[in-house]
């Protein structure tokens, strides 16, 4: 991988008069592990140089970044980025660019494209394609089918395995109670699922069977549905001592099953059920239909009780493009997920500017968390050595967000017209710039994450 050198002085031939470039992002507060503190920030190269430099450190580039914050870049661990197969929708350059200005700075990317990702070559072939045309750094899981467990056993270099335990976009699904015990029994890598009741959910569709009214997407996938799956996941988690991390809670019912969390246990909140309840569909209709479905302002509510009290570890997107075409069909016809990897940092600084969440909170969920649950290496803080993977935030900088201005392929977001403050205005991906104010800098891609999971997850790892 090409690194970053400044050529010193007038000596040609000699790699040693080459040195690591350095730049000095200075006079921001910084989000900490120990919380906010004014104090400078040396990147050298790809890391994290120093914290705490003196103002006046000599470096190549100096950053004023007075009036700023300074934060780890984000870690989005649930997106479909739809490469290979499904790229009339997005694919991994534009997705990578949203997520660049969006301050996110690795995405771990779902197994459900075209073909699903269900071997390793599978797998290997998406970080390929990354390679050339990642802008940030990333990760792709392995899907589980019925009968693929010598597939899940042998995979390595990726965050862990998929199980959709209820279907949604795409054809996985293992729903058989022998195919998941043999998963969580003879698997040893993280596991993380989608959680609706396949026969609940079918049942229920029966009953509705002939709606076009969207909001009976969430009497089809109703509260009932998660409850079931997600208990039946826990329950094979606890007696495989398997980790298992919950995708998208819907239901305040499912915050409470995590108290008992046994060591095992993590969860996260996506954008979508943070900020929407079933309420909304009368003014968005089928752009904001989702798997697991949107629920009620009592579910919202304790979604954001249990984000702040960390009974929920993570905040996800769960980023889900579909053509506006597609998304404008009647419903049934019209397909589950939207876009939100551009926007979601924006939204929680908004609710930081709010009062509803504290910007350490934020950083905890959406950085050092999704870290320690996938065992991510030197990633999610700042702090001496972990990757110069940083966002610069304007906490007090008011924009509305627009159709228009969506780097993402489907151009378009449920929040257009929604006026937001908080944003991130510019975003390193291992030490080299990749969005300022905006504007996007493609001149290097990202690279994969590295995964160590001898680390044992989130509750192994200290806060
Ligand atoms: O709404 C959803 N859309 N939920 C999922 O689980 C999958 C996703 C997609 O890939 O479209």
């Amino acid at each position: 991988m090409p690194r970053r050198f400044v050529r010193m002085g007038a000596a040609p031939n000699c790699s040693h008069h080459y040195q690591r470039m350095k730049t000095l992002i200075k006079n921001s507060q910084v989000v900490l592990p120990t919380g906010v503190e004014a104090v400078s920030v040396l990147i050298e190269d790809e890391k994290i140089a120093a914290v705490d430099v003196a103002a006046q450190t000599v470096a190549d580039e100096v950053v004023d970044a007075a009036g700023l914050h300074l934060l780890p870049g984000v870690i989005d661990d649930q997106v479909h980025f739809r490469e290979p197969g499904l790229t009339h929708k997005e694919d991994l350059a534009h997705a990578s660019r949203a997520c660049a200005k969006g301050g996110v700075t690795t995405f771990l990317e779902m197994p459900n494209t075209k073909p699903s990702a269900t071997t390793q070559a599978l797998v290997d072939q998406k970080y390929a394609v990354a390679a050339q045309k990642s802008l940030v750094n990333y990760g792709f899981y392995i899907g589980a089918t019925p009968d693929n467990i010598k597939d899940l056993k042998t995979a390595q270099n990726i965050p862990g395995i998929k199980i959709f335990i209820g279907s949604s976009t795409g054809d996985l699904l293992v729903d058989d109670q022998d195919a998941l015990e043999r998963i969580f029994a003879e698997t040893t890598l993280p596991i993380t699922a989608h959680c609706e009741d396949e026969s609940t959910v079918r049942a229920n569709a029966e009953r509705l069977a002939g709606t076009t009214d969207v909001a009976d997407h969430s009497r089809i996938r109703d509260h009932e549905a998660a409850m079931i799956a997600t208990r039946r996941a826990f329950d094979l988690a606890k007696r495989h001592q398997h980790r298992f991390h919950l995708l998208h809670v819907t239901t305040g019912a499912e915050t409470e099953l995590l108290d008992d969390h046994q060591g095992l246990l993590t969860a996260e909140a996506c954008t979508p059920h943070l900020m929407f309840t079933s309420d909304d569909y009368q003014r968005l209709g089928t752009l904001i239909q989702a798997n697991p479905s949107i629920k009620e302002t009592a579910d919202r509510d304790q979604l954001w009780q249990a984000l702040r009290d960390n009974t929920l570890q993570v905040i996800a997107t769960d980023h889900a493009p579909h053509t506006l075409e597609e998304k404008q069909q009647a419903y049934p016809r019209s397909p589950s997920g939207m876009p939100s990897i551009e926007n979601s940092l924006a939204l929680m600084l908004n609710e930081v500017h709010q009062g509803r969440l504290a910007l350490t909170r934020v950083v905890e969920a959406m950085c050092d968390a999704p870290a320690r649950v996938w065992d991510i290496l030197s990633k999610g803080r700042i702090a001496e050595g972990y990757d110069a993977d940083l966002v610069l935030v304007d906490l007090e900088l008011t924009r509305q967000v627009r159709n228009e201005d969506q780097l993402s392929k489907c151009g378009w977001s449920p929040w257009h017209g929604t006026e937001l403050t908080g944003w991130p205005v510019r975003t390193w991906v291992l030490g080299h710039e990749v969005c300022r104010d905006g504007r996007i800098n493609a001149d290097r891609p990202g690279r994969p994450a590295q995964f160590d999971h001898a680390r044992g997850g989130y509750w192994a790892t200290e806060s």
